[in-house]
Formats: structure tokens, C-alpha cells, sequence
């Protein structure tokens, strides 16, 4: 098992497969991100063995982010790899949607199991101002296409923007109100590269869970997996709602979540400078060094990421860790 010292079991893995994505969100990548990591990148042996070392000290859930995973030309070797290993029980993707239309049934086919798109405005012109992507109607027609295949868990993520979709909540809901899926408002994150954005876009989340339960949605019991999403329902609506609030105070406290960069780096914290080279460990077919060198650096993680405290979190952007 992975537990720190304040008790925590680390049964979730995110994974980020490359740093590269096609999109510009000008939350997090306006810039682009460095090309050269794309070399440094994990191979699909060292992947297999990463997550055989985190299955056999507990791990059951594996999420593959980036960047953008599907840039990952042997993407559907990677969720066949991971699926294959003994006490992986779920695999989940997070993508911006890109590929979703033409890929979603060989994901699927791969033993894909859940599914996270962004999707941060329903409106075109809004959506390409914050993406620098004109793609909306495909990616929509993707997350009903993802719904249709079967794909257990949809959800839809939307980072709450003050000046683009602080305000549209009413087509949000529309959205979700036959479809089956779970939309969530995730509330800006400083990081290094987004400071002026941050102070012109950020709200919280409370002004949206006081909306909801004016008008009778009630929160959702958590289940002992649950992630970080205060979750909302509506007998009206096939849907649910969601807010991830980092900011609130207790929201690291039933952290289960363990994240490795692109580069095979070990972040304790999706807001920490401090990581561990895994590499080196990945070089053989014998997991027990790693599963030692586990146990002992996850001792090491705080009890919270104290954005509270500090103005910024020291991550530079999440494309880095996959969020
Ligand atoms: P599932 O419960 O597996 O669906 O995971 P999730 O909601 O964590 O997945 P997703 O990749 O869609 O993450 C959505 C976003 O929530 C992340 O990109 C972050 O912005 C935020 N988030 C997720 N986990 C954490 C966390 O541990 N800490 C913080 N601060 N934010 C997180
Ligand atoms: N704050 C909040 N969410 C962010 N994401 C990326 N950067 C940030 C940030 N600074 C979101 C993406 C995606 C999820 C994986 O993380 O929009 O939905
Ligand atoms: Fe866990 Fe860090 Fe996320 Fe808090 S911010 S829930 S400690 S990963």
C-alpha cells in the first residue's frame, strides 16, 4: 500500500503521456509548451512497468492526461498496456476532445472506461477565444458519440472564467439535462505562467453552489473514491453538476491521488516544484526497488497544497502534470 503519514491511501494514478497539446488555452498553455520533451517522453516498457510497481502496492485506477494524450501516436498500446495489468480496474482519459469523434470507439474497443473532456463555453466564438480552437460542434458531437459507445463515465470539465462563462450557467444545465453526463466547474488555478490571468478571471465556485441549491439541487452524497468534485443532482436532469474547489479548506484531505510527469517524474502534489526521478527504476522488469523507493518518497508529501497561504502554486502550468 502507498499511505503518508497523515493517513492517506494512494489508489490513483494520473499519468501524463506527453506535455504537447494542440490547443492554446490561455489559462495554461498561451505560449506553447517546450517541444523538446517530447523526446524525454515515457516509453511504453517503462510505462508498463511504472504501473505494474503502482498496481502491486495498490493502485486500481489509472488516469492518462498530458498535455494531450491523444498526440501519443501509440496511444491505444499505452490504455491496452495498462488495462492488461493485474489490479487495474479502471482506465480514464482527460482530453480537450480533439480526437474524441474518430477515436472514441478504438478508446473504447482499448478498455477505455471513463472519460473527462474539457469543454470551457458552449458558445463557438467564446470557445475559440479561450482555445484558439474553432472545433466546438465536433467535440460536442464527440461527447454524445462517447455517451452512445457505452463508456461508463462522462464527464466534462469547464474552468470557471469570469468574462466568458461566469455567467452561463443556464446553458450548462441545458446541456445536462438529458444527457448523461457529469459536468464540473473547476475554479482557476494560479500557476507561475498564469498570474495576470488569474486576477482578471478567477471566481469562486460558492456563488454557483448557492445558485444550484436555490433551485433544488441537492449535493450528492461522496463515495469513499470519490475525487475532488462537491457534486450536485436534480430530479429533472439525466445530468450531474459538479464544482472542484481548491481553494476550499478541507479539499486535500481525502487526497487519493499520486501524479507522474511525461518525463517519468514522481509529484507528490499538483502544486509542488519538488519531485523524484523515477527513471532509473524503470529500466528493469523487477519492480521491488521502485515499490520501495514509493513507499518511502510518498512519506514525504504535505498535508495540503497551501495555496491558501501562498499567493501561487509553483507549478509552472498543469499541461505539465495533467492537472
Ligand atoms: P476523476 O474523479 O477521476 O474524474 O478525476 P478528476 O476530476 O480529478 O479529473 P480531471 O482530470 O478531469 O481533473 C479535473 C481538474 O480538477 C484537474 O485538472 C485539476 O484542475 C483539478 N484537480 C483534480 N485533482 C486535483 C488535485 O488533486 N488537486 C487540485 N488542486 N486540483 C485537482
Ligand atoms: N486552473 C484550473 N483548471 C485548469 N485546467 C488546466 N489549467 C487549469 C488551471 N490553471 C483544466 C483543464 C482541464 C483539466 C485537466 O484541467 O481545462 O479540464
Ligand atoms: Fe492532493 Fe495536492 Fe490536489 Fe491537495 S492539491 S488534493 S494535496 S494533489
Amino acid at each position: 500500500m502507498l499511505v503518508d503519514r497523515f493517513a492517506r491511501r494512494f489508489t490513483y494514478l494520473r499519468l501524463s503521456l506527453t506535455e504537447s497539446c494542440n490547443f492554446r488555452c490561455d489559462y495554461c498553455l498561451p505560449d506553447g509548451p517546450d517541444c523538446s520533451s517530447r523526446k524525454e517522453e515515457l516509453t511504453l516498457p517503462e510505462i508498463r512497468r511504472l504501473v505494474t510497481a503502482f498496481a502491486q502496492l495498490g493502485t486500481r485506477k489509472v488516469r492518462l492526461t498530458g498535455g494531450e494524450p491523444c498526440l501519443r501516436k501509440d496511444l491505444l498500446e499505452v490504455i491496452q498496456t495498462v488495462k492488461a495489468i493485474p489490479g487495474i480496474e479502471e482506465v480514464a482519459i482527460t482530453t480537450n476532445g480533439y480526437r474524441l469523434q474518430r477515436d472514441i470507439e478504438d478508446w473504447r474497443a482499448a478498455g477505455v472506461d471513463a472519460i473527462n473532456v474539457s469543454v470551457d463555453s458552449l458558445d463557438p466564438s467564446t470557445f475559440h477565444l479561450i482555445t484558439g480552437q474553432n472545433r466546438l460542434p465536433s467535440i460536442l458531437d464527440g461527447i454524445d458519440q462517447a455517451i452512445a459507445a457505452g463508456i461508463p463515465k462522462v464527464k466534462v470539465n469547464s474552468v470557471l472564467l469570469k468574462g466568458y462563462n461566469g455567467s452561463a450557467l443556464p446553458e450548462f444545465l441545458e446541456f445536462i439535462r438529458q444527457r448523461k453526463v457529469s459536468l464540473r466547474f473547476i475554479e482557476l488555478m494560479r500557476t507561475n505562467d498564469n498570474v495576470g490571468y488569474y486576477q482578471r478571471h478567477h471566481i469562486s465556485g460558492d456563488t454557483i453552489k448557492q445558485q444550484l441549491l436555490g433551485e433544488g439541487w441537492q449535493q450528492c452524497q461522496k463515495g469513499p473514491t470519490a475525487g475532488p468534485a462537491q457534486e450536485f443532482a436534480h430530479p429533472d436532469y439525466q445530468g450531474k453538476l459538479g464544482l472542484i474547489m481548491p481553494y476550499s479548506r478541507d479539499f486535500c484531505d481525502d487526497c487519493n491521488r499520486l501524479r507522474v510527469s511525461s518525463r517519468g517524474q514522481l509529484f507528490l502534489c499538483l502544486f509542488t516544484e519538488q519531485h523524484q526521478n523515477l527513471r532509473d527504476h524503470l529500466q528493469s522488469d523487477d519492480t521491488q526497488p521502485l515499490q520501495a523507493a514509493l513507499q518511502q518518497m510518498v512519506l514525504a508529501k504535505k498535508a495540503t497544497h497551501f495555496l491558501h497561504e501562498q499567493q501561487s502554486g509553483s507549478t509552472r502550468h498543469l499541461a505539465m502534470i495533467g492537472g
